[in-house]
């Protein structure tokens, strides 16, 4: 951010291109959230542990690579992820806006889920969250600028329907992380957002039989599955230059299954 001066005074800042950084973005809500961010002028870096899924969404958004990377890191693994912080920030600077969207969905039972499965998912669903504001947000608060977005789910705010124990509790977690920070941000100019959807269309469902799909559904208010886009406008929308004042928020994209 520069405020050049001229012979008649000061002219209005001039706001270089915004660097985003977008974790999980090989494939589903994140892919679709990189494109959104790209769509809005910004430089978008993608993050996944699938470097492939991500370098091909990369490519896509632009062949020339000025303004869409991949960075191939598990969000699970603190080391990794702060190498791969590193390499956005010396291609572009350090990110102004974070989306922490990686997550890996399990289901499983209260009464018999492994607790070394519980501590992996919390690593990469929860922890991943801290270890990247923490990366990231001391830099916008400097600047006096940024946005963090993080992508809870329903199942954080009423207990999973098919997602598992761990999953519910990494995102309830992600809830209240949400709200630690955007508190801690909120005087320097960053806001701190969770956005929690459910039953959107991404591969995750892929798996899962045409019956089931089309039972559960009928019990979306809407009659129908969110799309990844849908998700995607309002996180861009998030990620613009006025939305100064809303912070700490949680913002459903389900349907009509939650409502408050
Ligand atoms: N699809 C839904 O209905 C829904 C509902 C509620 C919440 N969500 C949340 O939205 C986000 C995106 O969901 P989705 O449906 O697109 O999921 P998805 O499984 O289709 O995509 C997840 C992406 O994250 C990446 N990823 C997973 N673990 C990673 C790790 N350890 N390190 C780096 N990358 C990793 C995957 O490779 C993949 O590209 C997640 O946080 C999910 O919990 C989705």
């Amino acid at each position: 951010m520069s405020t050049p001066q001229s012979s008649t005074g000061p002219v209005p800042a001039v706001v270089e291109r915004r660097v985003a950084l977008v974790t999980g973005a090989a494939r589903g809500i994140g892919a679709a959230i990189a494109g959104e961010l790209h769509r809005r002028g910004l430089r978008v870096a993608l993050m996944d542990q699938d470097g492939t899924g991500a370098h091909a969404r990369a490519k896509s958004l632009d062949p020339g690579g000025d303004s869409a990377m991949a960075v191939s890191a598990d969000v699970g693994d603190p080391e990794e992820t702060r190498r791969a912080v590193e390499a956005v920030t010396s291609a572009w600077g350090r990110p102004d806006v974070l989306v922490n969207n990686a997550a890996r969905t399990a289901a499983g039972s209260v009464w018999d889920v492994e607790l070394d499965e519980w501590d992996a998912l919390m690593a990469t669903n929860l922890r991943s969250v801290l270890v990247l504001t923490r990366l990231c947000a001391p830099a916008m608060r400097e600047r006096g600028w940024g946005r963090v977005i993080n992508l809870a789910s329903l199942a954080g705010q009423q207990g999973g329907l098919v997602a598992g124990p761990h999953y519910a509790a990494a995102k309830a977690g992600v809830l209240v992380l949400t709200k630690v920070f955007a508190q801690e941000l909120a005087p320097y100019g960053v806001t701190v957002n969770a956005v929690a959807p459910a039953a959107v269309r991404t591969p995750v469902m892929d798996d899962l039989p045409a019956e089931a799909l089309r039972r559960t559904a009928e019990r979306i208010p809407v009659g129908r599955f969110g799309r990844p886009e849908e998700v995607a406008g309002l996180v861009g929308h998030l990620a613009g230059e006025d939305t100064g004042y809303i912070t700490g928020a949680t913002l459903d994209v389900n349907g009509g299954l939650f409502m408050r």
